[in-house]
């Protein structure tokens, strides 16, 4: 059984993976969320933990289910938790692959009580979340560091200039132009561009899949 379990290419590696949305409270009833289901993180935990990696998934409100010996499950519900709980576990991870939808906007001043509803025209003030991404790019020493773009236009080069912004070894490309990836759907298609800006492009596949290739790539490029 030792023998088998040696031979995973993650044994004895810990790997920290932020999922789904954030939901930022309005009042005691409401939130602003997306409508991210957190299949990619989970199923990217799943794949990390079946070849032997010892796995901290950060997940924001999400029905999908883990059940892995390996993966620990942190629920979390806001982006400020989700920042919290992510800078708790960064130390000590040799990888971190932050997958969540995070909030970009949050309301400046959440109310105690329910808002009433009345004729005028309700205003929400928004203020901007910590970006969890860069603050880890920020304080990053041993760790691979994966981050995830979505782009609707100019995809390639918005990717390769969030990579240098937040300091990244390689950032996932969702691609929208083909219908069937992005949220709603159990498919992906992406591009995995690396800090010296190669590109490597995948085909559409269900989540799975895809979760198996940003892990053999990330495999790849630390043992190269
Ligand atoms: N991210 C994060 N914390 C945030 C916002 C984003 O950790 N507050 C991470 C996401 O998990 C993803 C990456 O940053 O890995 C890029 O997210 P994306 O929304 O594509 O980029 P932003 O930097 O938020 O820019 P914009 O939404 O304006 O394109
Ligand atoms: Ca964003």
């Amino acid at each position: 059984q030792n023998d088998i379990l040696s031979k995973l290419p993650l044994k004895g590696k810990k790997v920290l993976i932020t999922a789904g949305p954030t939901y930022e409270a309005i009042d005691p009833v409401r939130f602003i969320g997306n409508h991210s289901s957190g299949k990619m993180g989970f199923s990217i935990a799943n794949a990390a933990a079946n070849l032997g990696a010892e796995v901290y998934l950060i997940s924001g409100p999400s029905h999908q289910k883990i059940n892995h010996s390996l993966v620990k499950r942190i629920d979390v519900v806001s982006a400020e938790e989700m920042y919290k709980a992510s800078h708790t576990y960064f130390k000590d991870v040799d990888i971190a692959i932050l997958s969540a939808a995070v909030a970009d906007y949050k309301p400046k001043n959440v109310a105690n009580q329910k808002i009433k509803k009345t004729e005028a025209a309700l205003e929400i003030e928004l203020t901007p979340t910590k970006d969890i991404l860069a603050s880890l790019g920020k304080i990053k020493k041993q760790q691979f560091l994966v981050g995830f773009a979505l782009e609707t236009n100019n995809e390639i080069e918005n990717a390769k200039s969030k990579l240098k912004r937040k300091n990244l070894d390689a950032i996932v490309l969702n691609s929208l132009q083909d219908k069937g990836a992005g949220f709603a759907t159990d498919t992906n298609k992406i591009t995995i561009i690396d800090k010296d800006f190669n590109e490597k492009s995948f085909e559409l596949k269900s989540k799975k899949e895809v979760a198996t290739d940003i892990i053999n790539e990330i495999i790849k490029k630390i043992n190269a």
